[in-house]
């Protein structure tokens, strides 16, 4: 049985993710592949109450430290419970949000210490890397508004100001820069189409597939 290949979505808010994993997934589905969609925090039945905990509430509910480690909690769940078993069971695992998130959010946004963090992800996550990492960026002014015109609450960290919102778009850059071999940054400014189309081209150039 081949591995399932992994591939998890990242960015701000309003990014328009959740659109395009919907998207991406009909795409290699038509191609026969199998797979499975998923999110962070969330996924399994335990990190979905966990992720209650996360996205409601007042912004200064939680320390960036216990945030860290109920996304990790969560994390563990979902890996051990979801991620393994479906990439070993040779479907392709779709995931809004991993692991770069909490770098991203606690770590930039929060400010957190990342050597922490990567204790952390040593700990629970160890040599299980996603086989490509897409990055959607946009200025935070226009993810802010899409975000707000969802109107769908879950939305404790939309809430968190623009500067922190700043401060995790340039982190998520860095994480891209940083790991180029397993990043790609795609320009999510503009429609869903022309959106789809970058990531399409993304995965079948990474990834091999013919899409
Ligand atoms: P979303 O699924 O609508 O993007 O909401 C999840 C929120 O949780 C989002 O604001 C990002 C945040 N988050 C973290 O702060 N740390 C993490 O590790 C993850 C996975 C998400």
């Amino acid at each position: 049985m081949t591995r399932g290949r992994f591939i998890t979505l990242e960015g701000g808010e309003g990014a328009g993710k959740s659109t395009q994993i919907a998207l991406l997934k009909a795409a290699l589905e038509a191609k026969g592949i199998r797979v499975l969609t998923t999110r962070e925090p969330g996924g399994s039945e335990g990190g979905e109450e966990i992720r209650n905990l996360l996205v409601n509430g007042e912004t200064h509910r939680w320390e960036p430290l216990t945030e860290a480690l109920l996304n990790y909690a969560a994390r563990h769940e979902h890996l051990q419970k979801l991620i393994l078993p479906a990439l070993n069971d040779g479907t392709w695992v779709l995931c809004d949000r991993f692991a770069d998130s909490t770098m991203a959010y606690q770590g930039y946004g929060h400010t957190m210490n990342r050597e922490v963090i990567r204790r952390l992800h040593r700990l629970v996550v160890d040599d299980i890397s996603p086989d490509l990492t897409l990055i959607f960026d946009l200025p935070v002014e226009q993810g802010l508004a899409r975000a707000g015109s969802r109107g769908e609450g879950e939305d404790r960290y939309e809430r968190m100001g623009s500067a922190f919102h700043e401060r995790l778009r340039a982190g998520f850059l860095e994480i891209a820069k940083k790991n180029p071999m397993r990043c790609s940054v795609i320009d999510a400014t503009g429609d869903v189409g022309a959106v789809a189309m970058a990531v399409t081209a993304e995965v079948a150039q990474r990834l091999g597939v013919d899409l």
